[in-house]
């Protein structure tokens, strides 16, 4: 495959089919998608990690699909190589099929997402089928999925009893059986994302989930340090880019009260 193909549900199935590793991460603006896609992301996901990381809600399920939305459309303004995903948020895909083919739709026609991701396994089956019917692709995502917070009493790893892992390895062989192209793993053994990843033709992509997924997922804000209000086990920061931001605020704001900023060089005469 060449550097500037774009990045289709198909090449992600010939890339496992080719034990390749497929790299995704979440944007939720216009630069960042730039600069994740020029490193050569294969999958972009506007995330409702967005309403932690940049909106400032307490957890996913304030989330809005207009959010979700506008901050697609800025993400989509980037026209990336890699696929670009919108995720269902709370409530916008439970309530009726109706609902949720409908908010799908928005996704792909407003946003330019060109598949989503929702929460949930078998139970979701009259949801993703009618997705899936409306020609809109679907990624599952099963393990420790946020919207269901409440349900698990906290952020709870998944699919540590040997019952819960066998319901989670026919959970995903059943996302994939209904059209699933790719399913997120997050939050579980790693010895249980590598059992499920190898009992199924389509991707895994893992979070918190182990090495053996096919590909892996990170929220942008935690590998770049910059989302420090809980950092769990499973994110590596690839940079510190909230202690560096912090450091420029704090110089411009003494270079400002102390008459240093803006010297000659930054004045017009
Ligand atoms: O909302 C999100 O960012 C996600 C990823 C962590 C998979 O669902």
């Amino acid at each position: 495959m060449s550097q500037r193909d774009k990045i289709t549900i198909n090449t992600l199935l010939k890339m496992k089919s080719k034990s390749e590793k497929i790299v995704m991460l979440t944007a939720y603006d216009f630069q960042t998608a730039l600069l994740e896609d020029r490193a050569g992301v294969e999958m972009i996901l506007v995330g409702d990690s967005l309403g932690m990381v940049v909106l400032g809600y307490e957890n996913t399920l304030p989330v809005t699909l207009e959010e979700i939305v506008h901050h697609l459309k800025a993400v989509s303004r980037a026209k990336p190589r890699a696929l670009l995903l919108g995720d269902l948020p709370f409530m916008s895909y439970q309530a009726s099929v109706e609902d949720a083919v409908r908010n799908a739709g928005r996704l792909l026609k407003e946003g330019g997402a060109e598949a989503v991701k929702l929460e949930g396994g078998r139970r979701m089956e009259s949801v993703i089928r009618a997705i899936l019917d409306a020609d809109i692709p679907v990624m599952g995502h099963i393990g420790l999925t946020p919207q269901s917070l409440h349900r698990f009493g906290g952020y709870r790893v998944q699919g540590k009893d040997p019952a819960s892992a066998e319901k989670l390895v026919e959970e995903a062989k059943f996302l994939e059986e209904i059209g699933c192209f790719s399913i997120v793993l997050e939050g579980m053994p790693w010895q249980l994302a590598k059992r499920i990843t190898e009992s199924l033709e389509i991707p895994t992509i893992g979070i918190g989930a182990g090495p053996n997924c096919d590909g892996q997922v990170l929220v942008v804000n935690d590998m770049l340090g910059i989302f420090e209000d809980f950092s769990p086990k499973f994110v590596k920061r690839y940079g510190e880019v909230g202690r560096e931001m912090a450091k420029a605020f704090t110089d411009y704001v003494n270079e400002v009260k102390e008459g240093k900023f803006p010297a000659s060089e930054h004045s017009y005469s």
